[in-house]
């Protein structure tokens, strides 16, 4: 992607490494598009562009045992909240920025006199026009998810300016998309274990806070997370969802006591069970995870669990259940001795679709290796066992929030469209060496066919009304966010589909 067409071909031969940033700046004039207003041709006076996560057109084989063949449209909201809104230009900005690319650059390339126009006849506001998909939209990868467009002649060069900020909403996606896709497989065994999906949005909690980049990756990742589920510690999800969306509910996740390896081993090795005892007795009306594998998960389950402390297990209710957590080994194998030796003290029953369920004071929780691989092989490997998975949870820290990249869903940014000389030209790229990165051609538009499908439309084809409306609404004109959506409008747009739960049963 570096290397495309109008790209870079003056930043690659330097490091584009990071900018200084005074703490007053904002990040609009920082980017790293800074020289391609020169680059385009002459007389150009519109550049359009799209969004989109690429479908891989060959091969459509087993490299990745999940494929993710559609994704969770999320996050241009908080971007445009927080970036693009309201007056982003100013003259201590331009002026900053025109020191700084002086020297970073070595020479004099910042537009100056672009941005200068837009403070003065814009007052600092972008004039640019994006549409979008609505937030929460489920579509199917290799359609547009949302086009950017100049709206001044003048400001032709500045669709491509904002690529760079616009694409980072990559990782809301693929944190959403990712998270769903593992509500796909819990609900999958919930359903043919139990029969009911009760509780499902609470089987994944995001553990994640600790393992992401920053406070900012934190926001925005968990709040992607909370788009599918309930259950979260990292609570910086929550700021973001009610700041940038606004739910009905006072807030939209939930989380539980905890005890963590510090609660149990500042009483000293000897002392585990006192640790346990002491921490589930502080908290007798609410459901508490007691981190169990400080020194042995096999003998905590057992002796303390299951023997010294077990009477003042059972008197707890199933509203306040103990919730035990290993925390370490291979998580199918821990798992399933955890549950073998716990079953064994506290006898299980059979629900009716013949699965083992642990009685009602106690349940588990596996938050340690956690990915939507491992989570898959966990699960089926408690259905061989015969064991529900209506009795169990899961944390996720590092794999829901951190390891992922943009290339896991290909989000990437393209120019379609371009008015040249009062002309317009439909352009797109197509490298010889990799045909999956063929870019669109032209004015884009977004449909549902009559059996349901999406169906993107090029090279301005969508303005027929034989295809019925645009799926694409205006979020974004002139520096104004015309169109919002709230949290609880993201989630009704992301939820399960009975069509997705019919096939996930086939
Ligand atoms: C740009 O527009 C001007 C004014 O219409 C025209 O004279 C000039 O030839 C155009 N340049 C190019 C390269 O098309
Ligand atoms: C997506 O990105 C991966 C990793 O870079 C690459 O192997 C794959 O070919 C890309 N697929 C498409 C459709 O661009
Ligand atoms: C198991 O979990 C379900 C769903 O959370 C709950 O309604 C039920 O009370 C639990 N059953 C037992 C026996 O713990």
């Amino acid at each position: 992607d570096q290397f495309d067409p109008h790209v870079h071909i003056i930043l690659t031969s330097r490091s584009p490494g990071p900018v200084p940033v005074s703490p007053r700046a904002n990040h609009i004039i920082w980017v790293f598009t800074v020289t391609h207003y020169k680059q385009y041709p002459p007389n150009t006076s519109k550049v359009y562009s799209y969004f989109e996560c690429r479908e891989k057109k060959t091969d459509p084989s087993k490299s990745h045992k999940v494929k993710y063949d559609k994704t969770v449209f999320y996050g241009l909201q908080y971007i445009l909240h927080k970036y693009l809104k309201g007056k982003v230009v100013t003259p201590e900005k331009i002026q900053e920025a025109k020191n700084v690319y002086r020297e970073h650059f070595q020479d004099d390339v910042f537009n100056e006199k672009g941005w200068t126009y837009i403070l003065e006849k814009y007052k600092g506001h972008l004039p640019i026009e994006i549409k979008a998909v609505p937030e929460g939209s489920v579509i199917p990868r290799g359609n547009v998810l949302f086009t950017v467009e100049s709206t001044d002649p003048e400001c032709y060069w500045l669709t491509n300016w904002v690529e760079t900020i616009l694409v980072q909403i990559w990782y809301p996606i693929t944190v959403a998309t990712n998270s769903r896709e593992q509500k796909k497989i819990l609900a999958k065994y919930l359903l043919e274990t139990s029969g009911s999906l009760e509780r499902l949005e609470y089987k994944l909690h995001d553990f994640g806070y600790r393992g992401v980049s920053s406070q900012e990756t934190a926001g925005i990742g968990a709040s992607a997370h909370l788009v599918n589920f309930k259950g979260t510690d990292t609570v910086a999800g929550i700021g973001v969802i009610k700041k940038f969306y606004g739910t009905k509910d006072p807030v939209p996740g939930f989380s539980l006591p905890a005890a963590e390896h510090s609660t149990i081993t500042a009483w000293g090795k000897d002392h585990e069970k006192d640790a346990f005892e002491h921490i589930v007795k502080q908290f007798p009306n609410v459901p508490v995870s007691v981190v169990s594998d400080s020194y042995d998960i096999y003998n905590a389950c057992e002796k303390i669990w299951g023997e010294d402390l077990r009477s003042l297990i059972e008197t707890r209710s199933a509203d306040a259940p103990l919730v035990v957590r290993p925390d370490s080994g291979n998580p199918l194998d821990t798992v399933l001795k955890v549950l073998e030796i716990l079953g064994k003290k506290f006898i299980p029953t059979e629900n009716s679709k013949g699965y083992k369920v642990l009685p009602p004071y106690i349940r588990v929780i596996q938050g340690d290796g956690v990915d939507i691989n491992t989570l898959q092989e966990i699960v089926e490997g408690m259905k061989e066992h015969k064991w529900s998975i209506e009795n169990i949870s899961f944390g996720s820290g590092g794999a829901l929030l951190q390891k992922l990249t943009r290339d896991l869903l290909n989000c990437s940014f393209k120019c379609s469209y371009v008015v040249t000389n009062g002309l317009g030209v439909n352009v797109f790229k197509d490298p010889v060496a990799d045909p999956n990165k063929r870019s669109k051609k032209g004015r884009l538009s977004l449909h549902r066919t009559q059996s349901g499908d999406f169906v993107t439309l090029e090279e301005g084809k969508g303005d027929l009304e034989e295809y019925g409306a645009d799926l694409l609404h205006t979020v974004f004109q002139n520096g104004k966010i015309v169109k919002t959506y709230t949290f609880d409008q993201v989630r009704d747009n992301a939820k399960l589909k009975e069509s997705e739960l019919q096939e996930l049963l086939e």
